[in-house]
């Protein structure tokens, strides 16, 4: 299976200019199976005002950008992971959007905000979603940018049978997600694609170095910086699917559950 990331600049309040990047970069996907894109591709992040954050936002079912996803995916092996700014009703969700050959196949709603996004989006409601591709044979999990520091969402979709966990993001501090994600996906034995935007809105700098991480925490490939990418990369899902550590020690059986109760508890 071949996977990989674009990393590239959304445009704040401009779709069609980043549709207009995607286009650019999407022949380079010629291949692929599977592609992340950034967090909040049709919108962009640093919204300067409540209705701008609006404006910029569509519904999963009939949004001209996920359509344009589709698109992409149409007569091909392709599938996308894409962050986009969801609105359904009166609420606006940073959500990430799974679409193939056939259209939507799943969607995730972030649901731990960063910073200031509480002021626009409501945290995510629908849990943490593993979504089961039988044509790639593939089960694909999503997390968004700052769930990168809650290793207990990259576990919860493990356990649910996760191969790849997809990772849109807008990473603004620097480095820091880049060197945990191979040690998440070390951890839970699995392929971990980080795909960042780059470029800087007001206040804030986009951190590029996206990355894919296998299943022993090794980087397979990385952006070189903080220019537009994409990178592919072959990977056997046999290696997210051997989970022992040694003949003897196997990653999630020899877990004692039964000693990590606080886990579930509400906070310290
Ligand atoms: C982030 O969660 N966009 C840093």
């Amino acid at each position: 299976m071949r996977i990989g990331f674009a990393q590239f600049a959304p445009v704040l309040g401009d779709r069609d200019a980043t549709i207009g990047t995607i286009d650019r970069l999407a022949p380079q996907f010629a291949g692929a199976d599977l592609v992340v894109l950034p967090e909040l591709c049709n919108s962009g992040y640093n919204f300067t005002s409540n209705d701008q954050a609006w404006e910029t936002s569509e519904t999963v079912e009939d949004g001209p950008f996920v359509r344009y996803l589709c698109d992409l995916c149409a007569s091909s092996t392709l599938h996308i992971v894409a962050g986009i700014n969801e609105r359904d009703g009166d609420r606006l969700y940073n959500t990430s959007v799974l679409v193939g050959p056939g259209g939507v196949l799943g969607t995730y709603r972030k649901m731990h905000l960063f910073v200031n996004e509480p002021d626009f989006f409501t945290p995510g409601d629908v849990g943490l979603p593993v979504f089961d591709l039988p044509k790639l044979g593939v089960k694909i999990g999503m997390l968004i940018c700052f769930d990168w520091v809650f290793p207990e969402t990259w576990r919860a979709l493990t356990l649910q049978g996760a191969d790849i966990i997809c990772h849109p993001s807008n990473l603004v501090l620097p480095g820091l997600c880049q060197s945990a994600v191979p040690t998440h996906a070390l951890c839970n034995g699995i392929f971990a694609i980080t795909a960042n935007r780059t470029g800087t809105e007001g206040d804030l700098t986009f951190t590029g170095l996206s990355i894919v991480a296998d299943p022993r925490g090794r980087v397979l490939c990385h952006a070189r910086g903080a220019t537009d990418e994409v990178c592919l990369v072959d990977v056997d899902l046999a290696d997210a699917r051997d989970k022992m550590v040694t003949p003897r020690n196997h990653l999630l059986r020899d877990r004692r559950p039964e000693e990590y109760r606080l886990l579930c508890e509400e906070c310290l």
